[in-house]
């Protein structure tokens, strides 16, 4: 559990549970040690992803851990599901304060765009960019009805900048900012905030399944010679979604190491 307190930003996430966050994708990576820091700061922590049991081991080691978590098996390409399973969630406890969805899949990389099966470009924006749609839709309704919410979407730098051998993912998560930047227009003036993170590389299993000629890539174009700490993406995805990041909205953070300085 990390020991520093959200309250340094100013204003704080009341260290009782009654910040309520949704961690979409939150078994794994990025997105686990986002829920893991929330908790520690008191936040309590809905973790919800495909892998149901790995969601369930998260939340039970936070609640072992003294602090509050809940899990649910969450398909974020079955909009049905989504809808149901999140409003019963909605219904019984409120509106989420927050929504982090780090759910994401690089498919098939390490191959030209030209060459890229169109199951796996279907699979991958199902997942990364429709997804993110299905998920916002499913609990903005409440945010705005509460005049209140921060949603965060994990995009990548490969949406920015385009990784060479990646078109379906960079072209998921260059969709996928584009959505942040439209629907956080929607609602701007509504209390809700819709933003987007745009990592480089952070070493997760995600990363580890990809070829290691992929990875040399991605990490040889980092000014800052190195990869992303798992803890250095939760602080700033922790700050994004928190009452204290009250004044932007449609941006996409950057988490790059200097690969992109916009
Ligand atoms: P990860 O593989 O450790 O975690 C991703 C999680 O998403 C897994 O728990 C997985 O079960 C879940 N997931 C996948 N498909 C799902 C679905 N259909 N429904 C619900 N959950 C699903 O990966 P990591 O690295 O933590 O990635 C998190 C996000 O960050 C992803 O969107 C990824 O594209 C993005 N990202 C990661 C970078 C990195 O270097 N690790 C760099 C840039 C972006």
């Amino acid at each position: 559990m990390a020991s520093w307190d959200i309250g340094d930003f100013g204003r704080v996430i009341a260290a009782d549970g009654a910040y309520r966050v949704l961690v979409v994708g939150g078994a794994s990576g990025i997105g686990l040690e986002t829920a893991l820091f929330l908790a520690g700061c008191g936040a309590s922590v809905t973790l919800a992803d495909r892998d149901g049991d790995g969601a369930a081991a998260a939340a039970d080691a936070i609640v072992q851990a003294g602090g509050q978590a809940s899990s649910l098996q969450l398909d974020v390409t079955d909009a049905t599901q989504v809808a149901d399973r999140l409003g019963v969630l909605v219904r019984a406890g409120g509106p989420f304060h927050a929504m982090m969805n780090a759910a994401g899949v690089t498919g098939v990389t390490n191959v030209p765009g030209h060459l890229v099966d169109l199951t796996d470009f279907d699979r991958v924006v199902d997942i990364n960019l429709r997804g993110a749609l299905v998920l916002t839709q499913a609990v903005l309704p409440g945010m705005l009805a509460a005049g209140f919410g921060r949603i965060l979407h994990v995009a990548s730098i490969a949406g920015k900048e385009g990784n060479a051998g990646m078109a379906a993912y960079s072209a998921s998560k260059a969709g996928l900012i584009g959505l942040v930047k439209s629907m956080a227009k929607d609602c701007a003036t509504s209390g809700v905030t819709i933003n987007a993170l745009a990592p480089a590389v952070i070493q997760t299993p995600l990363v580890a399944a990809l070829p290691e000629a992929t990875v040399s890539y991605m990490t040889a174009k980092i000014p800052m010679a190195r990869t992303g700490t798992l803890d250095e993406a939760a602080r700033m995805a922790a700050f994004a979604i928190s009452p204290a990041c009250g004044f932007t909205t449609g941006f996409t953070f950057d988490l790059s190491g200097g690969r992109a300085t916009y």
